[in-house]
């Protein structure tokens, strides 16, 4: 027999065996394969390249075909047809490589989007760089307005043409005088402004277990005909029963802020103790959750809409208070900590 038929044999009889055993990975393990290997160096010099490389070649093949094999024994289930396809097809595990997770932030922000949008908002993302026109200007700050002190953030040395630097942006509000100006033609047609957006803000904070300096706010906006305050009340409402999944009471106390008027500040009732008092609402059973307000007559003729005409509400709030209050979270650094124990929990 020459090599060649020789290693045939040996190819057939452990293919039989990756096709009978329980556990086909034996195969690589065995004798009769760890044979051929030591058997390279007795080979004639004249044979030994060649009679390597039919080896190396059969351990190839023979790893492709107990993958194939396991693949095919560990699908037993049934195939349901109407799932997705990752369902249907596991991914093998095979290199020992973990399959990643979206990010806890991203997922809620995902959750939180598809609320409002079933409940006729569109979705904006808003913007890590802007100017400042957009982010107080067009809110009805003025140049030099004491509360443009309470939105301090990080600026980059480049200038718009105004000569002012352009910013992080501290609030999603930047997007509102962009949403309205994009949107007004809606109003014309006899439909509602209705849109939100949830992303990325900025401020100069010093970081604790409670502030970021790089966070996430939920903005919405809403213009038309006679719209009131009641109306916003109960579209925060929906939208926080929705997301905490639980029957939640709801309060506003007066604010300010410049592009409101009236402002309020919002509060709910506490989703962990029912307004019984526990550490998440220190112990008053009712949460400050978010701003909001009527939107202000400057903030409707800064995108050119006639605010004798129409009237709109609006809101503002963290992101991250609410993922942490929904999933028991106690320290905000987590979310950019880059921890695996705490990201494999999502
Ligand atoms: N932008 C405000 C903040 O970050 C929150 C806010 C309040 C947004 C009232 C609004 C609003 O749209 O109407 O503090």
């Amino acid at each position: 027999m020459t090599y060649r038929e020789d290693i045939a044999k040996i190819r057939d009889e452990l293919f039989a065996q990756i096709a009978s055993q329980d556990d086909p990975g034996a195969v690589l393990r065995s004798d009769r394969l760890k044979g051929l290997f030591l058997s390279i160096k007795d080979q004639p010099s004249q044979d030994r390249a060649s009679y390597g490389q039919l080896v190396n070649e059969l351990k190839i093949e023979l790893e492709e075909a107990i993958l194939d094999r396991k693949n095919h024994t560990e699908r037993r289930d049934p195939i349901d047809l109407t799932s997705p396809f990752d369902v249907n097809a596991p991914l093998p595990d095979l290199l020992g490589v973990e399959v990643g997770s979206q990010h806890p932030i991203s997922q809620e922000i995902l959750y939180m989007s598809d609320i409002l949008q079933r409940m006729g908002f569109r979705v904006y993302d808003s913007r890590e760089i802007d100017d400042q026109y957009h982010m107080f200007d067009t809110l009805n700050f003025p140049k030099g307005h004491p509360a443009r002190d309470d939105y301090d953030t990080f600026q980059v040395s480049e200038q718009d043409e105004s000569g002012m630097n352009f910013v992080a942006p501290a609030h999603t509000s930047t997007m509102q005088n962009r949403i309205l100006t994009e949107l007004r033609p809606l109003l014309e047609k006899d439909q509602p402004i209705a849109a939100t957006s949830i992303d990325r803000v900025f401020r100069n904070e010093d970081v604790d277990a409670r502030h970021e300096h790089t966070f996430y706010q939920h903005e919405g906006i809403y213009v038309s005909k006679g719209i009131h305050a009641g109306m916003l009340v109960a579209t925060l409402q929906t939208f926080l029963e929705g997301y905490f999944e639980k029957t939640i009471e709801v309060r506003i106390n007066p604010f300010y802020f410049p592009f409101t008027e009236p402002s309020f500040e919002f509060n709910m009732s506490c989703p962990f103790c029912e307004k019984s008092g526990c550490n998440v609402c220190s112990q008053s059973g009712w949460i400050e959750l978010l701003g909001c307000g009527m939107i202000h007559p400057n903030v409707l003729k800064m995108a050119e809409i006639d605010p004798e005409i129409y009237t709109g509400f609006a809101w503002g709030g963290g992101v991250d208070r609410m993922i942490m209050m929904k999933h028991g979270i106690e320290d905000v650094r987590h979310f950019h900590s880059g921890k695996l124990n705490f990201l494999r929990q999502f």
